[in-house]
């Protein structure tokens, strides 16, 4: 019998940033996030996007349809921001109470992002707009010019996109996402209550140097990279600061196995199976897991303006590791989950009331 050493209660986590993808893979990896979380802001990066507001209620309808019946998890759908977004389709998303967020991508900066914005300034107006809809503007933010060093992308672009927009429209509330370095930590403490950021557990965990550990990593290929670990360990300390700017958003991105080791190799990390685990592990390392709460579970749903989950997570840590899956299923397709590089001895379970 494994022992249990140490236990702690926080409100159910949400996950402020998740790919779900559609059919098949999508009813392979739901459960992950609809067992373990109670909300999840999903991302619009479908192909072809999600850009109108039937499209985002056509793709709620599918996740819809493959949460087991006994889990309880709700997808907060996005749109997919284009310079030719309709603005009267997005406040009318807003007021159906279908659309909880608007997500800008540089044209080309990831995953089925080509039609995102090409040039910012095309979409300030938009923006204008959006920031009296009371919902956050979601932003990959990494600058996309081939001249561009891939490892300088998000720092360029905080400066020469982000802080210009920031002037241009103080009222919009932003969340930069998946922040992968000490700049961009920095930056989003210092400023005002319309910044916020998420920050994925595998950014936490990995450094740049975790995708050449004797020969090529694709499974540790993500967009943005993972920096130098002066970075990582900013935002260590930013996750477990308690500081309401910072939140879970896993950025979990699954691809099949076979297009990621390929000779041009998809980004992505499918981390849901064992997000929480690794949270858990690093914030006691930390001696931070008074603050895991924050993190996962409280910061988000106060930015979003949204009330925090009603019932528990209860995390036990076991003396012996914990068995996690190195892959799952898809058909004939495998899906690797992220590996920490580590043994996992967190647990943990859905309960009702905290006591
Ligand atoms: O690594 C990533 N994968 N980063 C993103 O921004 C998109 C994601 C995906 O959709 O695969
Ligand atoms: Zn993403």
């Amino acid at each position: 019998m494994t022992k249990v050493i140490q236990t702690i209660a926080v409100r159910k986590p949400d996950d402020w940033h998740l790919h779900l993808r559609t059919g098949r893979i999508l009813k392979e990896v739901l459960k992950y996030s609809s067992s373990n979380f109670g909300r999840a802001i999903i991302m619009p990066n479908l192909d072809p996007p999600v850009v109108t507001t039937q499209q985002a209620k056509n793709y709620c309808n599918q996740i819809l349809d493959f949460i087991p019946k006994e889990h309880d998890f709700k997808p907060l759908m996005t749109l997919f921001l284009t310079e030719d977004s309709d603005i009267r389709d997005i406040e009318e998303g807003v007021k159906e109470g279908i659309i909880n967020a608007v997500k800008l991508y540089p044209a080309g900066a990831t995953t089925n992002s080509e039609n995102g914005v090409r040039n910012i300034s095309k979409v300030y107006k938009l923006l204008e707009k959006i920031s009296f809809l009371g919902i956050p503007l979601l932003i990959h933010g990494e600058a996309t010019q081939s001249k561009i060093d891939v490892f300088d992308r998000e720092s360029v672009f905080v400066t020469e996109s982000l802080i210009p927009l920031r002037k241009r429209i103080p009222n919009l509330r932003i969340v930069l996402e998946h922040i992968t370095t000490k700049d961009s930590a920095d930056y989003v403490l210092d400023s005002d209550q319309n910044l916020a950021a998420t920050i994925t557990p595998h950014h936490l965990i990995i450094n740049r140097n975790s995708m050449f550990i004797g020969g090529i990593r694709p499974h540790y290929y993500c967009l943005p990279l993972a920096k130098r670990e002066l970075h990582r360990l900013a935002l260590i300390k930013a996750a477990t600061s308690g500081s309401s700017k910072f939140f879970l958003g896993t950025d979990s991105a699954p691809h099949f196995d076979h297009l990621k080791e390929n000779a041009c190799g998809c980004a992505g990390i499918f981390s849901t199976p064992n997000a929480l685990s690794c949270l858990a592990h690093i914030f006691e390392q930390e001696l931070a897991l008074e603050k895991l709460e924050k993190f996962i579970s409280l910061n988000g749903a106060r930015y979003y303006g949204l009330p925090v989950n009603k019932s528990y997570t209860k995390f036990s840590k076991m003396n012996t590791p914990k068995e996690t899956p190195k892959k799952i299923n898809v058909g004939e397709n495998s899906i690797t989950v992220f590996d920490p590089g580590f043994s996992l001895f967190w647990e943990h379970k859905n309960i009702r009331d905290k006591n």
